[in-house]
Formats: C-alpha cells, structure tokens, sequence
C-alpha cells in the first residue's frame, strides 16, 4: 500500500506514503481511489482529508514511473482527480512541506484546501518541457488568478503558500498543530452543501490580452516551446469553458510529450541525477565531513571559491603570498557582495553573515586545521609544486588537497605530496560563485572516500558534481579546444567573427566562441597556446588569434578583442581593424576566401565537440555519455532544449554526423579530422551515445 486510510471519528485521512515526497505512481493513485470508495462505502465518515507522510504532501510524477506506460495505466492522475472532485463528501486536501506537479493538481481537485504556511507550491513541468497535463493548467488560475498562474506556470517556481494565502487556492492557512488544525476544518466543513469545486470558479483577471502578450514576449526571450504552451493553455482558461480547455491541455500536452525539446529536458534532468553516482564509489561510501575550508589565492577564482564556501555556511580562509593581493583579493569578494545586496538578492544581515565566515592569512599554520584547502594559484607547474609541498608539511592528516587546475596534469601535483589519496582536483568554472558546473577530477590515486567527499561538497555548494579523469582540460576544456580550433579556422576559410557567433548564437548557444572569447579574455588561451607551442609543436591553429592578442585586443577588459567595446557597455560591434586583419591573414597563408553557409559552421563547430568527447568517452575520462552532456549544459552554455552535445548527436544520428566529418576532412584543414572510433563504431551498428 501506498497511501494508508485511517477513521479519526467521522473523518477519513488518506496519506499518500511513497517516500521520498509521495510521488503519484500507479499504486499509490489507486490506493487513494480506494480509500476514497471506502469512505464514501462508510456512513460514519463525513468528511475526507488527504495528505502526504513525511515531509511532502506530494511531489508529484513518481519519476520512476517516467517514460513507463505505468504513467497512464488506470487510476491515471485525471481519473484520481475526478473521483476526488466527484465525491459526495467534502475532500480536503491537507498540504504541507512540498506541494507540486501532479500533487498541486490532485489538491486542485479537491473541495477544499489547506496548508503550513512554509509549504513549496509548484508547477514545475515546465522545466521538463512540458506543461501541467492533469487540469492544472485550466484550475489553477481559477484558483489563484491569472497572472500568478502565468508565472507559476511558465517559469515552475515554486511559491510559499503564506503568499498565496489571499488567493482562492487556500481555505485556510494553518500555524500551529497542523493535523489536529486540520481535523478541525474537516469537522467545520462536513454538512456544507453544495461543495465547492474549483473548475465552477472564473478566472480573475484583469487585461488578458495584455498579460498575455507580455507573457509570451517574456517567454520568446527562450528558445523553448514548452513556455508558450504553458501560456496558451492558460489563456484556455479563460477563452474556453472548462472542459474543452482539459481537453486542449491535454492535446498540447502528448505533442510536448512527443517532442524533442521535452525529451531532451527530461535527458538533463536524468543526466544530472546520473552525474552524482559513481560505479565503483558505492552510496554508502564514508565521506569526509567539511565544517572548514581554506583556499590557497586570492585572484579571480580564489575569491569566488570562497564565496561558495560562505553561502554554504561554511568558514573560509583565504591564504595569499602578499598582503596587498589579500587586501584586494578580499575587497573584490565585499564588493561582489555589496553587488548582490544592491540588486535586493541577499539581505544586509545573511550579506554580513557571509562576508563575516571570510578571512585572510599570509601564514600556512593558519590554515593547517582546514577540512579542505583548495588551490587556485597561478597555473604553473611550479608554483602548484611549491604549494602542495606546503600543504603537505602543515594540513592536518585526513585534510582533502584540492586542485583548482584547469589544464595540469593532478596525478603530478598529487605527487608532490605524501598522500596523493587525498588529492582531489575541483575544477570550478568563472564566475566562481554563479556557474553551476563544478568537474571532480579523479587523480590516480584519489581515494574513493576523497572522491565521495568531493562529490557531497558539490551538492553542498549546489553545484553539478562531474567526475573527470585525468587528461589535458579534462572534459570540459579538452572538447572546447577542438571547437575553438574550428573556430579559428572558419576565420581563415572565410568567416568573419560575427559570422560564426551568430551561426551557433541562434541555435540557442548562450554566446558564439569569439564573444566567448571577449568575455574570458583571450590573453588566457594566448597564454595556453604559448605553453601547448612548446608541448605540442605540431599542433595547427589559426594564428588569427595571436596577431589579435600582439595588438593588446584581450577583449572586454581592454575595451576589444574580436569586437569593439563603447567604455562601460558590453554589447559587441563587429571591429573594421579586426576584418582587415583576418582577410590579410588569409592572404599571408595563401587562403581564397569562400563563403561558408551557416549550417557549415554549426556543424563544423558542434561535431569537434561531439568527435573529442567520443575520444573522451572511449578512454573512460567521462564515465557516461550524458555526464559530457551536463558538462556543456551547465558549464558552457550549451542550449538545453538539444540535450547536450551527445544527444544532438544521437538526435541527428551518429551515421549522419560521421559522414559529415569525412566531407569536412576533405577541406582545407581537414587533417586536424579523425574520426573518433567509438563515434564509427557506434554509427556503423546504427546506435547512439546514450544507447
Ligand atoms: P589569478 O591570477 O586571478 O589568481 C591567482 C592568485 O594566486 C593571485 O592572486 C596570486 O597572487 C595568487 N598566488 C600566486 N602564487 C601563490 C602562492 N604561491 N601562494 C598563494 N597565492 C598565490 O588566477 P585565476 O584565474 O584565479 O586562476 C587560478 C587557478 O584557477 C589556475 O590554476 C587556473 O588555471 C584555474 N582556473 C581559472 C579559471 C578562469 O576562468 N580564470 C577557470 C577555472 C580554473
């Protein structure tokens, strides 16, 4: 059994009991059915409360019953909700803790509602690309008016149920002993007749047109369907009477369901909860408790390290060689937050909090008791050796040795110490203290306890913990460099930057490589390429990007780089000098210029992605297909609605991106092509990367 029926007197209460937040799988729909046949079968019972063990009332979908034709054996969710809506006596639905999804629409459903004040309520569909399919769509803005419906619905936030309180959606808002609150209201409500139903109200609402307009203007900002779907079922609700508005929810809904972009959204969902498991480091692996952390830098990413540790609650220590470079590295980290109070998104008190589990040192004995230390000096070998040896010397023993890398061997800066077991690369992404990202790079020698340690740090600092194996830019920057490559040399074939940016910009890419580029500096892949020249002295690459970086054009912090800059204002102009400067290069390497479709680009650009990260996937540096999709999705502003680099690949079909990188290897620089063997081998047996 799924739910339980219990009597209290002369009410039933029927508790959903599908841990871990009562998800609505097929048993548990008709363990709710029958409690409410039984109740109705008792003439003692005159009124029913439903609600949820633990710490949910429901969540919603079970997500194991995703993609199962479990979903819609009967009782289905329409047929529960229309049982509970039909019922002779009055049904409560008594929320609290979490309320979303199929669970928000049972309540809905409901004669009458009533809630903890702190309870989460949501529709989040939408952040799997599809729309609320069991009537919330059509009863929720009847219930709480349409403009919060609009919001909750297209965006999936979830709300506090206090601030929904003066809507219809509560009949009551419960501080205090809940259950026995809730006895109350069943008792208070038993005899009253007719019983309400949420589906005879009317929408309140005030310029639909208005609000409808600018609902779709807000969503058309996205690339995704899903929202204006959202928005055209809502404004049903009010256009339409209520059940041909169902019966168009529905329709929308199985088109959703069908589509690309929901499967490629229920893909990211799976493939982040996927990231978090490693085959040989079993759940129950001891991890490490982290109350202290201490950052070894106080630059770029140092500051932003440590914030991450602050927002956690965590204390931090941030250890700098000068104390003029303390002094600013700690200043950037206020002002940072200043930024944030000012723009309302942290409260004085939590921005002092903060600010206060921050503190610097010029001393090593100050960090010795630290949990953590990561490192995130210059990156050079060097000084990492001079580092680690040090931390070696002082950290307490049990002390995880982190790396902050993002292109150095960690198996050799483990060996700088005497415990490489607790040596841990943590590749975080700039800015710091926004991108979700975080790769967990596993060194030879990490222990699994470390690495366990590492990935319950992530989901601590709500991060997307992606384990990496050792190699060159792990996953993340290894398959960057193979697309910037192209990238330089579509410049020389014949692009111009603008070009290319807007070739992938409007598949939904956040930004193209070369304003890409702008932002991150280009100083610092100038900085690369002079370390890789001495590594790699065969390696190709447009020199476009060198004679950019001898005239001082870094980018944005200089006020240009592959665009010109106005001081103050990040929108980019395409730049006259840096035309001049690409057809001239064509020139100097004897290049005629041609003109490169769009589709050229895209996909000259995404399959360099897509052929590097087979490479990345057969030596078994990524573990799974799909933890290279959250690597671009989370990290590099890969756009969601496609999934991810692999799954774009599976959706276009591995045979088909194969034989366009033959064509693209019988082009100009088409040696830097090799076909990937599991991308051949998998193509030729017609079968994709994530199965
Ligand atoms: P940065 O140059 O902004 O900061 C480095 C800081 O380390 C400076 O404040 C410097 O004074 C300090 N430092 C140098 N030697 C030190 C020592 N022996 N002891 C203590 N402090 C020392 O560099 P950034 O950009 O923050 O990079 C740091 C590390 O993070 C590098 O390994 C880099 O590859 C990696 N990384 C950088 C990213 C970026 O976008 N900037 C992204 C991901 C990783």
């Amino acid at each position: 059994m799924t739910a339980q029926y219990q009597a209290h007197g002369s009410v039933a209460v029927i508790t959903l009991n599908n841990p871990p937040v009562n998800g609505m799988n097929l048993e548990t729909r008709g363990a709710a059915v029958d409690g409410i046949n039984r109740a109705l079968a008792d003439d003692a019972i005159t009124a029913i409360i439903i609600t949820g063990a633990g710490n949910a009332f429901s969540g919603g979908a079970d997500i194991k019953e995703f993609n199962s034709p479990k979903s819609l054996a009967e009782p289905n969710l329409h047929t529960l909700i229309d049982v509970v809506e039909n019922c002779t006596k009055p049904v409560i639905a008594a929320i609290h803790h979490v309320c979303m999804g199929g669970g928000l629409e049972l309540s809905l459903g409901c004669h009458y509602r009533i809630s903890t004040p702190d309870a989460q309520i949501a529709l989040p569909e939408v952040k799997l690309g599809l729309l609320p399919g069991a009537g919330g769509t059509q009863r929720l803005p009847r219930a709480v008016g349409l403009e919060i419906a609009l919001k909750m619905i297209t965006t999936g936030t979830p709300e506090r149920a206090s601030d929904l309180a003066k809507t219809a959606l509560f009949d009551e808002i419960i501080d205090g002993d809940f259950f026995a609150g809730a006895l109350a209201f069943a008792q208070k409500v038993a005899a009253t007749r007719p019983l309400p139903k949420v589906r005879d109200q009317n929408v309140s609402h005030s310029h639909f047109s208005d609000v409808i307009e600018h609902a779709k203007k807000q969503a058309k900002r996205g690339f995704l369907i899903a929202p204006l779907d959202c928005i055209e079922a809502v404004s049903a609700s009010v256009t339409m009477p209520f059940d041909e508005g169902i019966l168009f929810e529905r329709q929308l809904f199985y088109t959703l369901v069908a589509g690309a972009e929901s499967k490629a959204l229920r893909h990211a969902f799976f493939a982040e909860r996927a990231a978090s498991k490693i085959p040989d480091v079993p759940a129950d692996t001891p991890i490490r408790a982290i109350k202290s952390a201490a950052v070894i830098g106080a630059g770029t990413m140092g500051g932003g390290i440590a914030m991450n540790f602050a927002n956690a609650g965590i204390p931090v220590k941030i250890l700098e060689t000068k104390e003029q470079a303390l002094e600013k590295g700690l200043a950037t980290i206020a002002k940072n937050y200043q930024n944030t109070r000012d723009k309302g998104k942290l409260g004085p008190e939590k921005c002092e909090q903060r600010i206060a589990l921050i503190s610097g040192t010029l001393d090593y004995a100050d960090i010795a008791n630290a949990d953590i230390v990561i490192e995130a000096v210059f990156e050079d070998m060097g000084v990492k050796q001079s580092v680690f040896e040090q931390l070696d010397k002082v950290m307490k023993p049990g002390a995880i040795l982190a790396s902050n890398t993002s292109t150095l061997d960690l198996n050799q800066i483990a060996s700088f110490t005497k415990r490489p077991e607790d040596v841990v690369g943590t590749h975080f992404f700039s800015p710091a203290n926004v991108m979700k990202l975080l790769e967990i790079v596993r060194g030879k020698q990490t222990s699994r306890e470390v690495l366990a340690s590492a990935m319950a740090l992530a989901k601590k600092l709500k991060k997307i913990g992606v384990v990496s194996g050792v190699c060159d830019g792990f996953i993340g920057n290894r398959m960057l460099e193979k697309y910037i490559q192209q990238a330089g040399f579509l410049l020389d074939e014949g692009c111009l930057p603008e070009q290319v940016d807007k070739a992938v910009e409007k598949l939904g890419f956040a930004m193209g490589p070369f304003r890409m580029g702008d932002l991150a500096g280009n100083d610092i892949s100038y900085a690369i390429r002079k370390r890789r020249a001495i590594e790699k002295p065969d390696m190709v690459y447009s020199k476009t990007a060198d004679k950019l970086c001898d005239l001082g054009r870094f980018g944005q912090k200089t006020g240009a780089g592959w665009y010109d800059y106005q001081p103050g204002d990040r929108t980019a102009h395409p730049s006259e000098l840096v035309r001049q400067l690409i057809e001239q290069h064509s020139t100097e390497i004897g290049l005629t210029r041609r003109t490169i479709s769009d589709q050229e680009i895209a996909e000259r650009l995404i399959y360099a992605l897509v052929n590097e990260a087979a490479f990345i996937l057969e030596e078994g540096i990524a573990q799974r297909a799909s933890d290279i999709d959250m690597v671009y999705l989370s990290g590099y502003g890969f756009p969601l609605h496609l999934g991810g680099p692999m799954l774009y690949a599976d959706t276009i079909g591995l045979a088909n991106v194969e034989k366009a990188i033959r064509h693209y290897a019988q082009g100009h620089y088409g040696n830097v092509w090799e076909v990937a063997p599991l991308l051949h081998s998998l193509a030729s047996k017609g079968q994709g990367f994530n199965g």
